[in-house]
């Protein structure tokens, strides 16, 4: 294949090979039939596909194929389930067989800065682990069919206002720890075919023109070997990016850039091995699906949408039951609210799928509960006779379920939220019912979270997200206890807006400054110890479980090697049910734990099953700045098993073994506490503390307390500021600056060695 790739792009021309680097159309990529290229189409994406046959548009306002709607990023994040992810990427992998779609645009795994990210609802997480894994997890199913996938949008995309323009600012190591982590996952775990580069700036340059995103880490260490694909419109300036390592331009645009980089061919401003790298990238891709013709399948949209109905159970969350769910069948119920008809079970934008049918709670129910509509699904407001009527509906039976949520407009790609609440009519509705029903249930369809203000007067909230076609069928399941949930929130939920780490910088403007930093959401609030609303990995079961003997197979990790992770988890109550162990290691640099693992296994009421999770150093390890390097910085790490990143079951230390350290580059503004945290240097300057104390005490007995002051006033003092406190001439400042330069550069020699 490799030679034959070869042997078409020596035969094709300047203009042929340029064309290669834009697109046909919205979907397709062009052909040259001449030489048997053929043309290939790619089709969002990410929770179903939306081929458009006839007029195409990327921001899902003309119509596409029927297809299954599967449950969006936002639910399918809750199951922390990695082998449901692949189960449905699988299924979307045969779907695109059977369609000829060669590359499906997703997974959207940006990450989840601000609650009001209009693309929330696409995206995965909050957290960068558990995006990553089931990001990984996703195109490893695809990919399985020899169909491509296009993770997006790299990277740090996190807000649809100004996307196309604005600059995301930050450190490097909120970069590599919070944006690019999941990227990296994905990259390195599943190779996916292309990746797709975001229409923003990072730190004030485009990442499509960016060759140390684009090059430097995609592909020189992450590995990443297939083509970068621009998002829809996003190229500015074509030859610059192309020299930065993004291959294909999507859609077109208007042959303006083809034309660029011929003209910089043509004057030398562009080598033409860098052309035909990016066309033998794209020429792989397309080859390698087209050869794989032979595996097209056909698929039963029936039966998929009983899948997309099993995956949204293993989705939904159930954020509060006081002992009202699951309902008996032969309770009085009442339904209220028009989601319960027609659920509200995907968002706006290029995501959109023309889905092939959509069952309702209500449709899905086999006990004909009663109805009443209490607000408008358009925001509308219903007369009082109608609100009235909701209530009184409610009142008069056993249990009422109201089926809430966010608004088609209030989701969607191009624009962000502006607040954080569900519509007036909604939450006034819940009060006004909660107030006369003391068994009312709230079930929600939305992307992201909202303030409950409300959450007190309810026995219980059933969260479904945006469950995808099959989410009646669901809810219908897991109310009536057919079905236990199993989600967990993928999210914090605050209690308020006010409370959220970009509060004060979003959605920013021509800039938008990361000033957060790594504390994002349950970062955050958890190194504030912050009341929420919904922690993040919060999700209640019908049944309760109990965790035991949490153990490790080594005592200590070194630099290239795992350890297992192993708890007993015990199911105490009546229901099957399925856990999800997470186990979260604490930061060295920040007050808060991470998520660095998870697993979901289900259990019988009775049975004890145990939960193995691997870890690798990263487990531990943070991104260094001046190492520029993963570097764990502690001895010893606590490893943490959990119910929720605030229910903490369990918990066990582990030695750190590792061989990586930083280059202090000592000279005189170094400080004596920076001098003591090396190990190069450590010795030498507990000595020097000692003989400081001394000098200070004059040989005097001072007490535990006056020790602890001068030592802390000492560790903030640079060398050069010895003399004058007297510790030290000048020359003598100079001549130990100059011995622990000697000791730290020994001690590197060593360790490079
Ligand atoms: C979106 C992408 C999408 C593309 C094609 C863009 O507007 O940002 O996520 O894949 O359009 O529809």
């Amino acid at each position: 294949m490799k030679e034959k790739i070869k042997e078409i792009i020596g035969k094709m021309t300047l203009e042929e090979k340029a064309g290669m680097c834009s697109g046909q159309d919205t979907w397709r990529l062009k052909s040259v039939d001449r030489l048997g290229i053929p043309t290939v189409m790619v089709a969002d994406g990410p929770h179903g596909l939306r081929k458009q046959e006839a007029k195409g548009d990327n921001l899902g306002i003309y119509d596409s194929i029927k297809a299954v709607c599967f449950p969006a990023g936002c639910a399918v994040a809750a199951s922390f389930d990695k082998e449901l992810l692949e189960f449905m990427g699988g299924l979307l992998g045969e779907e695109c067989r059977a369609e000829g779609v060669s590359v499906l645009l997703g997974p959207a795994i940006n990450i989840k800065r601000s609650p009001l990210c209009g693309r929330n609802f696409e995206y995965l997480s909050e957290d960068p682990l558990l995006a990553g894994i089931l990001a990984a997890a996703y195109v490893k199913g695809v990919q399985k069919h020899e169909v491509g996938t296009s993770p997006k949008h790299y990277a740090a995309n996190n807000q649809e206002h100004r996307r196309m323009t604005s600059s995301s600012e930050m450190n490097e190591r909120t970069l590599r720890e919070i944006y690019l982590t999941a990227f990296e996952t994905v990259v390195k775990e599943s190779k996916p075919w292309t990746v797709m580069s975001s229409y923003n700036k990072i730190n004030g340059e485009y990442v499509g023109e960016s060759y140390r995103l684009l090059t430097d880490i995609l592909r020189n260490e992450w590995g990443f070997d297939g083509f970068v694909v621009s998002d829809w419109g996003a190229v500015d300036l074509r030859v610059q990016a192309l020299k930065a390592g993004l291959d294909l331009e999507m859609p077109y645009s208007d042959g303006s850039g083809d034309r660029d980089l011929i003209e910089a061919v043509k004057n030398g401003k562009l080598d033409e091995a860098v052309l035909d790298k990016a066309v033998e990238r794209i020429l792989n891709i397309i080859f390698r699906y087209a050869d794989a013709r032979g595996k097209d399948a056909e698929f039963d949209c029936e039966k998929h949408h009983g899948y997309a109905a099993h995956i949204a159970k293993k989705c939904a969350v159930l954020l509060k039951n006081e002992n009202l769910l699951p309902l008996s069948r032969k309770s009085k119920v009442a339904y209220i609210g028009p989601y319960a008809q027609k659920p509200r079970f995907q968002g706006g934008g290029s995501s959109h799928i023309n889905a092939h049918k959509v069952v309702g709670a209500y449709e899905a129910a086999s006990n004909t509960p009663a109805y009443a509509q209490g607000f408008a699904a358009d925001g509308k407001p219903l007369s009082e006779e109608e609100i009235k009527l909701a209530v009184e509906t409610a009142k008069n039976a056993d249990v009422a379920v109201i089926f809430a949520g966010l608004p088609d407009s209030y989701e969607t790609e191009g624009y962000d939220r502006s607040h954080m609440r569900l519509p007036d009519s909604q939450n006034e509705l819940i009060a006004k019912i909660a107030e006369v029903q003391p068994n009312t249930a709230v079930v929600l369809h939305l992307g992201s979270p909202v303030e409950m203000p409300w959450i007190d007067k309810v026995a219980a909230v059933l969260n479904m997200y945006l469950g995808g076609e099959g989410c009646g069928e669901a809810a219908d399941a897991l109310i009536y206890g057919d079905a236990n949930p199993s989600g967990r929130l993928p999210e914090t939920f605050p209690l308020r807006l006010e409370d959220t780490p970009c509060y004060l910088d979003f959605p920013g403007d021509e800039k938008v400054y990361y000033s957060e930093g790594t504390h994002v959401g349950y970062r955050y609030y958890d190194a504030k110890n912050m009341e929420v609303l919904f922690p993040f990995g919060h999700g209640l079961s019908y049944t309760d479980f109990e965790y035991s003997d949490l153990e490790f197979s080594a005592d200590k990790i070194s630099d290239g090697e795992k350890i297992t992770v192993s708890v007993q988890v015990k199911n105490t109550g009546n229901f099957e049910g399925e856990e999800t162990v997470q186990i979260y290691t604490d930061s060295a640099q920040n007050k808060y734990r991470r998520l660095a693992g998870f697993k979901k296994q289900n259990i019988k009421p009775g049975e004890t099953k145990t939960f193995e999770i691997e870890l690798d150093m990263r487990a531990f390890e943070e991104f260094d700045e001046r190492l520029s390097d993963w570097f764990c910085e502690k001895d010893v790490y606590t490893v943490y098993a959990a119910h929720s990143s605030r229910d903490i079951r369990l918990e066990k230390q582990i030695k750190i073994n590792t061989t990586k350290t930083f280059n202090l580059n000592v000279n005189r503004n170094t400080t004596l506490g920076q001098l003591l945290d090396h190990p190069a240097t450590k010795e030498a300057t507990s000595a020097l503390l000692a003989k400081m104390g001394a000098a200070v005490s004059k040989g005097e007995e001072v007490s535990e307390e006056v020790r602890q002051m001068l030592r802390g006033m000492a560790l903030s003092l640079p060398l050069r500021s010895l003399p004058s406190l007297g510790f030290a001439s000048r020359e003598q400042i100079d001549g130990l600056t100059a011995q622990m330069k000697a000791l730290e550069e020994k001690f590197m020699q060593k360790e490079n060695k």
